[in-house]
């Protein structure tokens, strides 16, 4: 059965990418790294005044994000290896290998934090009493550290694929890990996941503590001071953070928020961002003040409200490191700034592994009346063409879905043929016209077989199936010169 939507070509690589990351992102941050410690201190509280409610109301709460943590959470998380894997498999293998120890550490704390919060769970019920209660407690502040510490460790990677700093000219994992981006990165995160936590617990509450009951009430109004306190200093970590990101990174903000049809309204959707940051705020204001007031459905709008805007950070931050996947090191399509100037001497093919055979929708292209051996040499172009594309193009474009390169070309040079004389110089000059993107890769014929590539694109408007449904052949010539194990 066939789901176009499914098609890699319609959702695009970066899209498959994104929608798992930002999903586990949002369940880290909201349902582990945040939530714990505010359940913990739930716990911990109504043991400490001896109310009861406040007992059950955190285990209920933990309830939730235990079963929400340990199915999607942890799918999602496995999800990112498998997609970026797949869609970057050069980017991922370099980030192991300057990672290896950080990421081994890193496999034993979530290995502990899974451990504790079965533990954390499972013994709510019968570590009731006495020094087995305060123990239990503390089980709970050790799941909200390990927590914490997951994302301490995979945050110096987000930071490194930004800036990657010294490790540039000294190659050394603690260069690595303490780049310029870390700290800051993470001083924004952790409160996030803070007010992430408080917003989410705010919606759970009145499903747990009913209408009439009074405790409801200093509820929610503690849930929401909690999340309030969090606020400034997500302002003051993104205020430092922002200031840490490389300044030529920042000339790609316009475009990194609202793609390049809308960069133009930039202030204006600040403007709507800072609006819903002010609204989340207000929202949890008037539960402190009058938790009475705050009608149910008004608790969902901070939820729905902050959700939004972080997976919208998220695509933000993907993006403003572009036209590199780590940043001066290697570019977004998996080749190393070093290795361009063989791959321009040698072409891109040369080292290629793969080949998208041709579909017959872009056979068809070259006229079937040609004389044979000249129909067989623009079959072979246009086969290198898609190579080309497929090689140096489409990790971020799809040719006619979501960022279509197609698309694109239309709106540049409308209705008139997009033949390589017209394109050609373009694609040489892209990375000039938007720095997003990396210079063109390959040698000067490869610029030409690409060019013949997209000019079919403008009549055949059939989107490339993915690998998965047409199959790839593995090209016969490669492999040889530039060994995977080479690059590091
Ligand atoms: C690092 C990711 C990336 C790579 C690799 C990349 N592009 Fe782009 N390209 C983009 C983005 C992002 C845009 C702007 C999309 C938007 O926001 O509308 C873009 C825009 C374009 C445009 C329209 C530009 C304009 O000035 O309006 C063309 C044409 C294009 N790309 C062609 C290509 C071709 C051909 C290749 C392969 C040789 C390529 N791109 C490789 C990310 C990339």
């Amino acid at each position: 059965m066939d789901f176009p939507v499914f098609h890699l070509d319609v959702l695009g690589n970066r899209g498959l990418i994104a929608g798992i990351a930002v999903l586990h992102v949002l369940i880290n941050h909201g349902l582990a790294v945040g939530l714990m410690p505010l359940v913990a201190c739930m716990e911990w509280y109504g043991h400490r005044k001896r109310d009861a409610r406040w007992d059950a109301l955190a285990y209920r709460i933990l309830f939730c994000a235990f079963i929400v943590t340990t199915t999607a959470g942890a799918l999602t998380g496995v999800g990112i290896w498998l997609s970026v894997s797949l869609v970057n498999p050069y980017s991922i293998g370099s980030l192991l290998r300057v990672f290896f120890w950080a990421w081994f550490v890193e496999w034993l704390v979530f290995i502990t934090e899974v451990c504790l919060i079965l533990a954390y769970t499972l013994t709510w019920k019968t570590w009731r009493e006495g020094a087995a209660k305060r123990r239990h407690i503390r089980l709970g502040f050790a799941l909200g550290l390990f927590s914490w510490i997951t994302m301490a460790i995979i945050v110096s990677i987000l930071g490194f694929m930004m800036d990657p700093g010294n490790w540039l000219a000294d190659n050394t994992l603690f260069s690595g890990f303490t780049n310029p981006v870390y700290l800051p990165q993470l001083a924004f995160r952790t409160p996030l996941a803070a007010t992430m936590a408080g917003v989410i617990a705010l919606v759970l509450v009145p499903f747990f503590v009913g209408r009439d009951d009074p405790f409801r009430r200093e509820a929610i109004r503690a849930v929401a001071v909690w999340t309030l306190l969090f606020c400034p200093f997500i302002v003051a970590g993104g205020y430092w953070y922002y200031g840490a990101v490389p300044e030529a990174m920042k000339d790609n903000l316009a475009v990194s928020v609202l793609t390049l049809q809308f960069s133009g309204w930039l202030d204006e959707f600040l403007l709507l961002v800072v609006g819903t940051a002010i609204a989340i705020v207000v929202v949890v204001q008037v539960a402190i003040v009058r938790p009475g007031l705050v009608p149910r459905t008004a608790l969902v709008l901070p939820l729905l409200a902050i959700l939004w805007l972080t997976a919208h950070f998220e695509r933000v931050r993907e993006f403003i490191r572009k036209p590199y996947v780590i940043g001066r090191y290697m570019y977004a399509n998996g080749l190393r700034v070093d290795d361009y100037a063989l791959l321009r001497r040698d072409g891109l093919l040369a080292y290629a592994t793969y080949s998208n055979p041709l579909t017959p929708a872009e056979q068809a292209s070259v006229p079937a009346a040609l004389p044979p051996a000249e129909r067989a040499a623009a079959l072979d172009r246009l086969q290198k063409g898609k190579d080309v594309f497929m090689n140096a193009c489409s990790r971020c474009h799809t040719t006619h879905g979501v960022n279509g390169v197609a698309d694109h070309l239309h709106r540049m040079f409308g209705n008139r043929v997009w033949t390589p004389d017209l394109t050609g110089d373009y694609l040489a000059n892209m990375h000039n016209a938007q720095p997003y993107m990396p210079p063109f890769p390959g040698s000067q014929a490869e610029l030409g077989f690409l060019s013949t590539y997209l000019e079919q694109l403008q009549a055949n408007r059939e989107p490339v199936p993915g690998a998965q449904q047409a199959g790839i052949t593995v090209r016969p010539e490669s492999g040889s010169k530039l060994a995977v194990g080479e690059r590091r």
